[in-house]
């Protein structure tokens, strides 16, 4: 098949690499908003540039993945489905819950194949989580902690349009606490800090955050994000049930260290970025997407399923501003209740 892929820069040139690898990928085109950075990656992995994302879907390719900046994902995967092609585009769909109810609405009975990067649900440590509370080995589950420390902040360009910390980071957290539950969310509760660089203030947005969850069977979960973490890039899922306990990302590579005396554990060289820790559950996914190209499947995330995560980042938003537990109704503008 072949290929389009929109936005080149961090995310987007790893994928690049993915799908020149990928043997169901026989051709790919590629194009950015900086010519020179499209250039630059098309020189060195060789394939092919389009001037324009227009040039590029217009260019004979059967599906496109767009990694292009937040602000963006709107109008090129509304192009790209109205060109009738099936489309992988980063998380999350658009800087507002309401943005992204509208291009759902769009998208609707398009019959056009639409999914949405969450790579958690590539990941085997995730995966095995799932797997372990649908087996109900857990027995009922009481308490879920999901963390996700970045090692450094983004610059702050990427801030200013990334819509803020839950939509940009916690909605990773929050989409795993649903996948791997089975469960909805109906209320929040979220705190933010700002002890870090002055870009997070001036744009609106928090540096640390930490949001108390209450799923629709009672369960409690704590999201917890910061973008100071100089020891690497931790992410790690805890599930306690009352049957049993387990954890997603304790390992040699989690970047933590132990102050017990004697303790040797983790021993490895901490994940110190995001690619590190994901960068298989990052191909898994887009070999998934050449399934959903080829017809094999459907979308393994749809746009409803990012919606319905944004549904949390926008209560987890209000919640910060007002100071106040917000139910995730409160919020929701589509009417429909997850
Ligand atoms: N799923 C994940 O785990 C994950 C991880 C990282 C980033 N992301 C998402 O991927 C997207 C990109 O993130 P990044 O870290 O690579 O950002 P980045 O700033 O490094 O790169 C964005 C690129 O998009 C280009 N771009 C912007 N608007 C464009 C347009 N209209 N057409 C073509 N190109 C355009 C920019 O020139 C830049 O090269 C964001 O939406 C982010 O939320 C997802």
């Amino acid at each position: 098949m072949r290929l389009g892929l929109i936005g080149l820069g961090r995310i987007g040139a790893f994928h690049a690499e993915t799908l020149t690898r990928l043997t169901a990928v026989e051709s790919l085109v590629v194009t950015d908003a900086v010519p020179q950075t499209a250039k630059r990656l098309a020189d060195r992995l060789d394939v092919e540039v389009a001037d324009s994302a227009a040039a590029l879907l217009a260019s004979g390719v059967d599906g496109v993945v767009i990694a292009a900046a937040t602000d963006a994902h709107p109008e090129l995967l509304l192009a790209a489905v109205e060109a009738g092609l099936p489309v992988f585009c980063e998380k999350p769909v658009a800087r507002s819950a309401a943005e992204g109810v509208e291009v759902l609405r769009r998208v609707s009975g398009s019959g056009v194949q639409v999914q949405i990067g969450y790579p958690r649900r590539f990941d085997e440590g995730f995966m095995a989580a799932r797997a372990a509370v649908a087996s109900g080995e857990l027995g009922w589950l009481h308490t879920v902690r999901s963390t996700t420390l970045d090692p450094a902040p983004p610059p702050p360009a990427y801030v200013a349009v990334s819509g803020g910390i839950f939509r940009d980071c916690s909605v990773h957290d929050f989409d795993a606490v649903r996948w791997v539950t089975g469960r909805e969310v109906v209320e929040v509760y979220a705190a933010g800090g700002n002890r870090g660089a002055d870009f997070f203030r001036e744009a609106g947005d928090a540096d640390t955050a930490s949001a108390v969850l209450t799923l629709d069977d009672g369960t409690l979960a704590v999201v917890s994000n910061s973008r100071y973490n100089p020891r690497g890039y931790d992410v790690r899922l805890e599930l306690h049930g009352s049957e049993d306990s387990i954890a997603v990302g304790l390992e040699d590579r989690l970047p933590l260290r132990s102050v017990e005396p004697g303790a040797t554990f983790p021993a490895g060289r901490p994940h110190d970025f995001f690619i590190d820790r994901f960068g298989a559950a990052f191909r898994a996914e887009l070999a998934a997407f050449t399934e959903v190209v080829a017809g094999r499947r459907t979308s393994p995330c749809t746009i409803a399923d990012a919606l319905e995560t944004g549904w949390i980042a926008e209560a987890c938003t209000l919640s910060l501003a007002e100071h106040r537990p917000v139910r995730v109704d409160e919020v929701r503008t589509d009417g429909v209740r997850g």
